[in-house]
């Protein structure tokens, strides 16, 4: 195992985000978001090493490969770090039967809101519990049913997203719930100086997913990359439901061809509906199955037209490729920064 000398945090910013560090156990409550065919292994390992915090994403590995892509992680790092699993995954089961048996630090549930079993069961195994909240109306639901902390996600994100921006549920959720369990915000934080700003709110600490696809140690194909770094916010769009017989997850990524098959996927799907050709259950499958595919044709393979480019709006915010450690390390000094600049202000 290669060691790393951690990024730390600074004496202005220790108190405020004591608690994520706590819940965590890590130098810098800084999460990198589970990134389906993204976050592997490797780019797992390092954004604990370096002190942040990071996510495996489960998404649709089959139980065996998701036992051993733990494995893996766990002989890079001895820090601590999380297994995502998405509730309306085919294994998902299977893979939160190994999270527990495997007796994972932190287990987040994704996707979709879990049955209050599965909170228990990944509770009694001795795992922290984090759900996302993208209502408030979820956020309460999952603190009755014992999460042990929220991942409040606003629309900006990238990827599947709720339709509720950051902005208004913090004043939703982080206002109403913070005092009672840690709160981490995720959806359009590119800035460090955002991160401080949320601290002071009363974050917990927060999760990024579209700026670490940038990181040189992330493994997404280097015209993914590219294609984040060229792209403007505005271009990070989200997907509409064009039918109530077809629901589906809104998924924000930046605009190209397979943002328009998606469109004609819902279409050919609502005609084979409307047909008795197959059932509601079967078209959600088959939606959730093009985007594992498409996004895998994109960060995998770099096909950045016919692939999906998920990505959140701080896309626009993302001006080049850079270690992890420099990304880190500059998200930590804006945060700084910009608690300090607040601690003038009030004393002036
Ligand atoms: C390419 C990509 C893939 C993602 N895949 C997943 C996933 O598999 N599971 C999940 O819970 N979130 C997923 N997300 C969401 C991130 O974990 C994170 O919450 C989000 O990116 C934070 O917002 P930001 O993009 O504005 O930083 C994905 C995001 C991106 C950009």
């Amino acid at each position: 195992m290669a060691t790393y000398e951690p990024v730390k945090s600074t004496p202005r910013l220790d108190p405020i985000w004591a608690l994520g560090k706590k819940f965590l156990g890590s130098e810098l409550p800084i999460m990198c978001g589970a990134m389906t065919w993204i976050s592997d292994p490797k780019l797992v390992s390092t954004v604990s090493n370096m002190g942040g915090f990071a996510s495996l994403a489960g998404g649709n590995m089959p139980p065996e490969m998701f036992s051993d892509t733990i494995d893996e992680t766990r002989r890079l790092t001895d820090r601590p770090f999380a297994a995502n699993i998405i509730v309306i995954a085919p294994n998902y089961r299977a893979q939160l039967d190994i999270c527990c048996e495997k007796k994972m630090s932190h287990i987040v549930f994704a996707g979709s809101i879990p049955r209050q079993s599965d909170v228990e069961q990944a509770k009694d195994s001795g795992a922290k519990v984090v759900c996302f909240a993208s209502t408030a109306s979820i956020a309460e639901r999952m603190i009755a049913y014992g999460a042990d902390a929220l991942v409040l996600e606003g629309s900006e994100a990238g990827g599947h997203i709720g339709h509720v921006s950051t902005i208004v549920l913090l004043q939703d959720i982080l206002f109403s719930y913070g005092d009672k369990l840690p709160i981490f915000v995720a959806g359009g934080i590119a800035h460090g100086g955002m991160i401080g700003h949320l601290l002071l709110m009363g974050a917990a600490g927060v999760q990024l997913g579209t700026r670490f696809v940038v990181a040189e140690e992330c493994q997404a194909h280097p015209k993914f990359k590219e294609a984040f770094i060229k792209a403007r916010s505005r271009e990070a769009i989200s997907t509409p439901q064009y039918s109530h017989k077809l629901p589906v997850v809104a998924v924000r990524a930046l605009k190209n061809r397979a943002m328009d098959r998606f469109g004609e996927l819902q279409m050919e799907l609502l005609q084979k509906l409307a047909s008795g050709e197959i059932n509601r259950q079967e078209a959600q499958f088959k939606v959730e199955e093009y985007w594992v595919g498409s996004l895998r044709e994109g960060a995998v393979d770099g096909d950045v037209d016919k692939g999906s480019l998920m990505a959140g709006q701080s896309v626009g915010l993302i001006r080049k490729v850079q270690p992890l450690r420099e990304i880190l390390q500059q998200l930590v000094d804006e945060a700084d920064l910009a608690v300090t600049g607040a601690a003038r202000r009030l004393e002036a």
